[in-house]
């Protein structure tokens, strides 16, 4: 029936108003003061020139503006669009952080209630979740990604793409999600921002694309190209990308939103000529949507006159969005999702909280503990919290956080002292700044260190050093902060380390000679808390390495899917001559998958259902997962296979299932994984996706640097 409804007003529709559709502005403007362009804006709106806004929320707003796109001849409601990226005015912890939880009904209700919010507060879409693979820490926007792996990325991409919509879209809990950046953005090449990417189509369909698939299949409504080219062909106008793969192979039926000016920048890429020519480039390649290049409004209706665009490419991206108007009920209700007493109720629900605290206790990943440094001993007298984000509240929200009154971010200060209560003195000093050169504050913090039982050190990142435009060539933890780690480490006095970041840093010296580190990333409004809930063994921390931790910047990439290579550095003999570095090892500072528990799992018992397989059929993978330790706890199970001999060299591990487990001290659980041919398939020279008859090695662990367990089965012919 919408099919019909959509043929029905596109019958009705001119050029011009069907051009309109295709046209999306940011509105910041709309609620400022009078302007040229807020006139202008408006008098767009009013004429049906404009299908989508970015940038105006909340019910008011959203109201007025609507209120001005039903003056429109055809009166065809706008789309209210915003980066609601990891919360809305709640903030939950920065999606790579998330990712860390392995935790997929977790990260579904994050995402479910950002959507919530956001649907409270009239907006219709968000661009999100992020799905690029990242294996670059020096891209700013790792931090808005799941990390380094496809499987666990997919996974990730499915459950917040149903966090974000539900099952099915026109709920006013949720909003349309948007799969992007399409494709490969992740890829840039020296992690530089907006750089170009070269890669080989097996990388692009093994290790970039299947999050992408996995975002299409759990139905997100929307995808968003890229601002990068892919070999050679910038993503805006890849007809390969947009037309062959997503619309064709995939039969995608949602539409696809440029990136901000990704169609204007075509020009600057030396790709087009000019703005004519580049909306003439985007539309055959099946870019449906403008976001602020105006290229489609000043030309498109031009460029089919004269003949140079066929009408039928517009009529087709126009039937996409309406399509998608249709399904959130727009027609039928365009306030739908403008409602003041709605707004005022989600928005203060006292849940939402509750979640992001979980979330944020669920994404921290304690790196090293020695000698029980933690959880915090209940009968500490003083506890000496120092360092530069010990008093943060904006830097704790990461980036992208629209709406959030980040004031409301709860502190590291305000969170340890609500937990230590009266008996125990938390003695603050800062130290330092994050960044520059001054060590005016060293003193003060040493003598603070001095007088307590432990120190909590908070170093890291400020909210803006990751991000978008955020690459940075040192990931080292910058400024001074590990001299004044040093400074306090003289005392004598255990010194326990929160890293907080967007981003994987590189702090040898803490990794070595610190009691205790855990890495808290940007963990929301609720991170003061969570990280004392963590810090005393409230929570027991089972958070999971999304990405691999270089140890130097030279070695980048260092994702844990190496191939094997003629000269393995395992090779018995001297290392002159392998594939190894002289100054530093091959291996991460920390692996993908690692993460400590304050109790211990043994992994024993492995029994396989069979020792061979067909293509046809599958082996079950048992083992028994016990509680070792003192407390109860949850194990992060992961398992990997690796094809030894194959058409096309592979890795030497990739991660191909995880279990979440949750077990009492003393107990035991038996896990079962099964391996089938998609477990063992990969594309091989033709790009056919393929499971290739032979041995094949399997490995579980509980990092992808430390595996318990060993077996090998076969594919039979
Ligand atoms: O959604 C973002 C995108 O990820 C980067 N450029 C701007 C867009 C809209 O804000």
């Amino acid at each position: 029936a919408i099919e019909q409804k959509v043929t029905a007003l596109l019958q009705q529709m001119t050029l011009e108003e069907k051009v309109g559709q295709l046209n999306q502005y940011s509105g910041r403007e709309l609620t400022g003061p009078a302007s040229n362009r807020k006139n202008d804006l408006l008098n767009s709106i009013r004429s049906g020139q404009v299908g989508s806004m970015l940038n105006v929320k909340g019910v008011k707003d959203t109201r007025e503006i609507q209120a001005e796109a039903l003056k429109s001849r055809l009166k065809i409601p706008l789309l209210f669009s915003l980066d609601v990226i990891h919360g809305y005015k709640t903030v939950f912890p920065v999606p790579l952080a998330e990712a860390a939880s392995w935790d997929m009904a977790a990260i579904r209700l994050s995402a479910h209630v950002a959507a919530k919010e956001a649907a409270a507060s009239g907006i219709h879409w968000t661009f999100a979740p992020m799905v690029d693979v990242g294996r670059d820490p020096r891209w700013g926007r790792v931090m808005e990604g799941a990390g380094e792996d496809t499987y666990l990325g997919s996974q990730i991409a499915k459950a917040r793409v149903l966090g974000f919509q539900g099952e099915k879209l026109g709920g006013t809990d949720a909003v349309m999600a948007c799969a992007k950046h399409f494709a490969a953005y992740g890829a840039a090449i020296a992690g530089r921002d907006y750089n170009a990417v070269d890669m080989s189509q097996q990388q692009l369909w093994e290790t970039y694309l299947p999050p992408f698939k996995a975002a299409a299949d759990a139905g997100a409504a929307t995808f968003m190209n890229s601002f990068n080219t892919l070999n050679g062909t910038p993503a805006t106008a890849s007809s390969y990308l947009q037309r062959d793969i997503l619309k064709g192979q995939w039969k995608y039926q949602g539409f696809v939103v440029s990136d901000w000016g990704s169609i204007g920048e075509m020009v600057p890429w030396g790709y087009a000529q000019n703005l004519a020519d580049a909306a003439q480039k985007a539309i055959a390649a099946g870019s449906d949507m403008d976001m602020e290049s105006d290229a489609y409004h000043q030309n498109l209706a031009h460029l089919v006159k004269d003949g140079k665009v066929d009408v039928a490419q517009v009529d087709e991206a126009v039937r996409r969005i309406l399509r998608k108007k249709f399904e959130l009920g727009l027609f039928d209700d365009p306030y739908k999702f403008s409602d003041a007493k709605r707004e005022k109720k989600v928005l203060n629900d006292p849940q939402n909280r509750v979640a992001a605290r979980q979330m944020a206790q669920k994404s921290m990943v304690l790196l090293k503990n020695e000698n029980n440094a933690l959880p915090l001993g209940k009968q500490l007298r003083k506890i000496a919290l120092i360092g530069p984000l010990s008093k943060a509240k904006r830097d704790l929200g990461g980036s992208w956080t629209v709406l959030a009154d980040t004031t409301e971010i709860v502190s590291i200060y305000d969170g340890l002292t609500k937990r230590a209560g009266k008996n125990t003195q938390v003695l603050y000093a800062k130290g330092c700044d994050v960044e520059g050169n001054s060590r005016q504050g060293f003193a003060a913090a040493v003598e603070a260190a001095k007088q307590a039982d432990v120190v909590v050190l908070t170093v890291g990142e400020t909210w803006d050093m990751t991000g978008e435009a955020k690459s940075r060539a040192d990931i080292h933890l910058p400024g001074v902060q590990e001299e004044l780690f040093n400074a306090l480490k003289a005392t004598g006095k255990p010194v326990v380390a929160v890293m907080l970041a967007g981003r994987p840093l590189i702090f040898n010296n803490i990794a070595d000679r610190a009691e205790a580190i855990l890495y808290a990333w940007w963990p929301g409004s609720e991170g003061g808390n969570a990280l004392a809930d963590v810090l005393y063994g409230d929570y027991n921390p089972a958070g999971k390495l999304p990405s691999s931790f270089p140890r130097a910047v030279g070695q980048i990439p260092v994702a844990y899917t190496q191939y094997s290579t003629g000269r393995p550095v395992t090779m018995p003999g001297q290392i002159k001559y392998k594939s190894a570095y002289i100054d530093v090892p091959n291996t991460p500072r920390y692996a993908f998958g690692y993460g400590l528990s304050y109790t211990t799992f043994r992994y024993s018992d492995l029994k396989l259902s069979s020792p061979t397989m067909t293509a046809a059929e599958s082996i079950q993978v048992q083992f028994t997962l016990t509680n070792t330790g003192n407390v109860a706890g949850e194990e992060v199970t992961q398992l990997y296979l690796h094809d030894p001999i194959a058409s096309t060299v592979r890795p030497l591990k990739e991660l191909k299932d995880f279990q979440k487990v949750m077990l009492k001290p003393g107990e035991s659980k038996t896990i079962t994984f099964t391996i089938d041919k998609e477990k063992l398939a990969f594309y091989n020279q033709k790009l056919e996706w393929v499971a290739e008859p032979g041995d094949f090695n399997l490995m579980l662990g509980s990092a992808s640097d430390d595996i318990r367990l060993e077996g090998k089965f076969t594919l039979l012919p």
